[in-house]
């Protein structure tokens, strides 16, 4: 097959915010314990902290991570998991029907985000709590002292605030599984004060209002559209929220997911500015996608588990190599509108729907690590407005091209970085892009993660069953860039 990028070095369509290479760990199965926190394992520190998964974090380039919740959020008191751990309560968690010991908690978390290189996006219970708790929480995070709940934290040990910048309004407001879930005008009318409180208290933070759960919702387009009437003025971002699934075995229709998360993404920023509009307003709404990922691989043997466990092996997806391919086409997408995605997060990071697993010997990288650390170590600087010409297939989303693909210039670096996926089951694909605006440029690196067996897995046993290797398939000749590509493959072409 055959395809063309076109590119001008001066068409740039935005800047990379590098919060869209963001990542999530909720309260949920092994995420948090023997995930991130494993106090006693030769593998933490003296803080229970793991250092194999500090490490792979550190890695992978995560400079944000959400935190704590999804769903757990919702009915989550911030104060059950601060101050002496011998003090904590233990409490049945009702979104995910565990026990949750709250042996780790906000400053734990905020020790960990440090040693991982990242900042805190921190979730506000807006499920069974309200304002009167987002402020107290504010207070006890980003205020230096002096006050009943800044004191409060340095009497829990922690001197300096640990300012927070990102927060979300909640989770998932829209759906009926969420505790204290909402009508759009509910809250609209919550967020909204929720909002002006906080930013009374706090006017440097940036707040998230919850979007639909996912594109499917009935209520998605009206939602949206009624809560942001209420709230406009007092938030930043709109959530996006959306989850791929090969469930039925139709890997040219998964892995043309890309074209749904794109139509999701143009749905939602339409949506922003017709109420721009309605309210003439100056202010421009950008939108998080605050979680994204495959997930169906562990639905069934979420449904037979045992309820009221400790930290139970749950949503822990094996991820396949036909998996990272549809990661690598999400996260073109995710470029392809860095206008107005500025925060973008790959739900989850270790162990629950995750490019990291662990055991109690080690820690491993899943298939979709690898798109993602490419994409987050290369494509930072400025997108470039990327037009692909290529031959489409009729998938259930209607056309979707071969081939997915975005290029991202770095004048710091002097560095042009172009990802590449192409989704064809059973042809390689060559691809020319004009490259005369960037004389002197060679290639330096080509990536490709390739594999015949699309269902290729990583396991502890076998941790470098899918993975990267260096090709030479790329070539300029007459300032013009030829790249081949084998059927169902990731590229990473870097030119300095
Ligand atoms: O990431 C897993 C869950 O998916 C989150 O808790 C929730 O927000 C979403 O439905």
């Amino acid at each position: 097959k055959q395809a063309t990028l076109h590119l001008d070095a001066s068409f740039v369509l935005s800047s990379v915010d590098k919060r869209i290479y963001g990542s999530f760990i909720e309260h949920l199965g092994r995420a948090v314990y023997e995930g991130i926190y494993d106090p006693g394992n030769t593998l933490s520190d003296e803080a229970g902290l793991r250092q194999d998964v500090v490490k792979l974090v550190r890695e992978l380039g995560v400079p944000v991570v959400r935190y704590p919740g999804g769903n757990f959020v919702s009915g989550y008191r911030w104060e059950d998991g601060v101050g002496p751990k011998s003090e904590r309560p233990v409490r049945p968690e009702l979104a995910w029907n565990v026990i949750e010991t709250n042996e780790f908690g906000l400053n734990e978390f905020a020790q960990w985000a440090k040693q991982a290189d990242t900042e805190v996006m921190m979730a506000v219970n807006l499920g069974t709590r309200g304002p009167e708790d987002a402020k107290n929480l504010l207070e006890y995070t980003n205020f230096k002292g002096g006050t009943y709940y800044s004191d409060l934290r340095r009497k829990h040990g922690v001197e300096e605030p640990h300012n927070i910048k990102l927060w979300c309004l909640g989770n998932e407001m829209d759906g009926p599984w969420q505790m204290g879930h909402k009508t759009a005008y509910e809250y609209g009318r919550t967020a909204a004060e929720t909002g002006r409180i906080m930013k009374m208290l706090d006017p440097s933070i940036e707040l998230v209002a919850c979007g639909s759960s996912n594109i499917d919702m009935p209520t998605f387009a009206y939602w949206e559209d009624t809560m942001l009437e209420q709230c406009y003025d007092q938030v930043d971002y709109v959530s996006l929220h959306q989850y791929y699934s090969n469930a039925d075995n139709k890997t040219s229709d998964f892995l043309a997911g890309s074209v749904g998360m794109d139509r999701f993404i143009s749905s939602v920023t339409a949506i922003c500015d017709c109420v721009k509009a309605k309210k003439r307003s100056n202010k421009t709404i950008n939108l998080s996608f605050d979680e994204w990922n495959v997930w169906f691989h562990s639905n069934a043997a979420d449904a037979a588990l045992e309820r009221w466990q400790k930290a139970p092996h749950q949503l822990e997806d094996i991820y396949t190599f036909e998996d990272a391919l549809l990661v690598g086409s999400l996260l073109i997408t995710l470029l392809r509108h860095a206008d107005r995605v500025k925060v973008a997060c790959l739900a989850q990071l270790v162990n629950v729907i995750a490019p990291i697993m662990t055991s109690k010997t080690g820690a491993w990288r899943q298939t979709i690590f690898y798109p993602f650390y490419y994409a987050s170590r290369y494509a930072r600087g400025e997108v470039l407005n990327t037009l692909v010409q290529s031959p489409v297939y009729d998938s259930r989303y209607g056309d979707a091209p071969f081939l997915d693909a975005v290029a991202v210039k770095d004048d710091e670096a002097e560095a042009l970085t172009i990802l590449a996926v192409n989704k064809s089951l059973d042809d390689s694909l060559t691809f020319t892009c004009d490259l005369r605006q960037f004389a002197g440029y060679a290639v330096t690196e080509q990536i490709a993660l390739e594999h015949d067996d699309l269902k290729a897995v990583n396991t502890e046993e076998q941790p470098d069953c899918v993975s990267p290797r260096t090709v030479r398939t790329a070539s300029i000749s007459d300032g013009r860039l030829e790249v081949v590509m084998e059927q169902h493959s990731f590229q990473m072409i870097r030119l300095e």
